[in-house]
């Protein structure tokens, strides 16, 4: 099996190191990494954030994990040359519609959360975002108008695009708590309509599974004030981006939750996915130790899980998470004193106890 590797930028690269410290020390067999550049670091060394190179290493292997890009030395380049543009060519190009982004709360670990440890307690959901269409791949661009230059982006949803990401959502449901609320603006915005009225027929085929419908500004509120009520939110590309680090937030920080984002093609183990933490490049606090490795690791394990057919990994993966964070080994997000390296190596220790 075959891993592109892709750091990227500012922190990318520190979360990723300690990923690969997690990877080496389950000494899986018959496994292959390849490491490529992505982001920002890409265009500096050869003019472009996604190199063809490292978009055909993506494509020939089996899955990717990916760090972070964003660089804010980058911020005033043309958008086809900035960082994001790679993270985004990567979902497009490869297929991957569908992002999954859980969010749990630790058990024993409610202290984390900003919340009252009685609404902290009861998140248990998961994030189905749509990765490949909304605004971000609509038609965009810039004009004239009677108030200077508009800049504009086109917003939009076709049946085919919500059908596919609905059934991913339903079927997850299905293996969970069997409940799904679809996240939209449809009181607004036509995008949403459409979108309401393709997951009602999808709903058709999934009796099983309780659905309800949240307008996103009320779905933003209710995350905080009760998130327990959420188990699966099928929601498009922006919302589904906003919200997922409003989850992070109520779970205790970004710096704990992990994305797989998956298309169709499958491998011989599972699906072909990319792996990647929900957070950016964080150059706020990039080279000095200080960003948190879980949502990295935990992307790891959901490589494992998706990709390779290592369920026992991954499940162990998650237990050394939660043990490491019991045992009070926490970074500067959770306020704790942990460093990356630190972090990385006490959840080494504690799945070589349970291993
Ligand atoms: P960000 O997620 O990088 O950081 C937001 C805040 O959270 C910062 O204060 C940061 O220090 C903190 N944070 C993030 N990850 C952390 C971690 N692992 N441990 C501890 N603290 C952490 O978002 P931003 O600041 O809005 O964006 C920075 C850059 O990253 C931008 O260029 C943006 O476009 C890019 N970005 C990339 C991705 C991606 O690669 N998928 C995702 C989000 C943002
Ligand atoms: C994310 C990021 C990206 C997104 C950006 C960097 C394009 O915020 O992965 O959540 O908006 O999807
Ligand atoms: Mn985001």
């Amino acid at each position: 099996m075959k891993i592109a590797v892709l750091p990227g930028d500012g922190i990318g690269p520190e979360v990723t190191r300690e990923s690969l410290k997690v990877l080496d020390a389950l000494s899986l067999p018959q496994l292959t990494l390849f490491e490529g550049d992505v982001g920002g670091i890409a265009y500096k060394r050869h003019g472009h954030p996604l190199p063809s190179e490292t978009l055909d290493m993506a494509r020939a292997a089996d899955a990717v994990l990916f760090g972070a890009v964003g660089d804010p030395e980058c911020d005033s380049l043309p958008r086809q040359h900035r960082p994001e543009q790679a993270i985004l060519g990567l979902r497009s190009e490869l297929g991957l519609f569908a992002n999954l982004r859980p969010a749990a709360g630790f058990p024993g670990l409610e202290d984390l959360s900003p919340l009252k440890p009685e609404l902290a307690r009861g998140i248990d959901l998961l994030v189905v975002r749509e990765l490949n269409g909304d605004v971000y791949f609509g038609e965009k661009g810039e004009r004239e108008s009677a108030g200077g230059r508009e800049g504009w982006d086109a917003m939009s949803y076709n049946e085919a695009e919500v059908e596919r990401i609905a059934h991913t959502a339903f079927r997850a449901a299905r293996k969970r708590r069997k409940k799904l609320t679809s996240v939209d603006k449809a009181n607004v915005l036509e995008t949403s309509r459409v979108w309401r009225e393709v997951v009602v027929q999808i709903a058709d085929q999934y009796p099983d599974v309780e659905l309800d419908h949240m307008y996103v500004d009320n779905a933003a509120m209710q995350l905080v004030r009760s998130p327990g009520q959420f188990d699966v939110i099928l929601t498009g590309n922006l919302f589904g981006d906003i919200l997922s680090d409003q989850a992070s937030a109520c779970v205790g920080s970004i710096g704990l939750l992990a994305s797989a984002s998956l298309g169709e093609r499958q491998t011989d183990l599972g699906t072909f996915g990319l792996y990647e933490p929900i957070h950016g490049s964080a150059p706020d606090i990039a080279g000095q130790g200080k960003a948190n490795p879980v949502a990295a690791i935990l992307s790891l394990a959901m490589l494992l899980r998706h990709s390779l057919g290592r369920e026992t990994e991954a499940g162990q993966i998650e237990r050394a998470v939660a043990n490491t964070l019991t045992g009070d080994i926490r970074g500067a997000d959770l306020g704790g004193t942990a460093t990356t390296q630190e972090i990385g190596d006490a959840v080494i220790g504690n799945l070589k106890s349970i291993a």
